[in-house]
């Protein structure tokens, strides 16, 4: 079971966890975090849970999270639109879990638009969703969802791409506490500085299968095949297609598989 009194202790860190909602199990902190946002919750608002019945990850499927096993968190988020259109938020949560996991040796690689691997194998993921008014955002929830343990890697049936955890990347035991601290903090110093060029250079340096034959179903269904060149500075993938154009894929709804070279 995480141990709520020593993450409490470290809160507020920057601008997260000023409100805090520790959970031994729950649903989905993400539902928690869209319902404590629509009831007017200040952005940095941090919800955790040590287990989740009915995690979510992207297009509906189900994030297994055991009991003391994983970390499952969410933060309240209140940021200019186009960071939710424009996948500026996926890429935080990303970014800010690869950093934090660099922090423990390992060499992790963001496999755009929202997912992190290390050896090949994916042990994290970032779930955002926002509520709108017309063109207005209200709020957006950063979902982060990482396997620590062995106990929390999804058998095989139940994954669309192989699974690992934090300690077998490592190879030896990791505190979920220590981890949880450092992706909140990395993702503090990251959305101060989202949008800029650093953010954007420390990004494409973690790309995976850049120069790799990919395929990317969007999130308007079309199915685009090409090598990864990199970001485009406004965060969308840079594909070259076969007859050599470039195309520039939105990461809202877009999902990638490597293809065998
Ligand atoms: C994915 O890879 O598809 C994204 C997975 C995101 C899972 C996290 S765990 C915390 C938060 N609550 C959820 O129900 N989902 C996200």
């Amino acid at each position: 079971m995480l141990n709520r009194h020593r993450i409490r202790a470290a809160l507020p860190i920057g601008r997260f966890g000023g409100g805090f909602h520790f959970h031994r199990t729950i649903g989905s902190t993400n539902d928690e975090a869209v319902d404590l946002a629509r009831r007017g919750a200040p952005e940095g608002t941090l919800v955790i849970a040590d287990e989740q019945t009915t995690g979510r990850g992207r297009s509906g499927r189900r994030w297994f999270t055991p009991a003391g096993a994983a970390l499952a968190l969410s933060v309240v988020l209140r940021p200019g639109p186009e960071w939710v259109t424009g996948g500026g938020l996926m890429a935080l949560g990303s970014l800010a879990l690869a950093e934090a996991l660099e922090r423990d040796g390992l060499r992790p690689q963001i496999k755009w638009p929202n997912d992190v691997l290390v050896g090949g194998r994916k042990l994290a993921g970032v779930l955002v969703e926002a509520a709108w008014t017309g063109r207005h955002l209200d709020f957006a929830v950063c979902g982060i969802g990482v396997n620590v343990r062995p106990a929390s890697v999804p058998p095989d049936q139940e994954v669309d791409y192989p699974a690992t955890c934090v300690e077998a990347a490592r190879g030896q035991r990791v505190d979920r506490e220590d981890l949880l601290l450092a992706i909140l903090t990395a993702l503090d110093r990251w959305y101060s500085k989202m949008g800029s060029q650093e953010a954007l250079q420390a990004l494409e340096e973690r790309l995976a299968f850049v120069d790799e034959r990919v395929a990317i179903r969007t999130g308007s269904g079309q199915e685009m095949i090409g090598r990864v060149l990199g970001l485009a500075a406004d965060g969308r993938l840079r594909l070259e297609a076969a007859d050599g154009e470039v195309i520039l894929i939105g990461a809202e709804g877009s999902h990638l598989r490597p293809l065998a070279a």
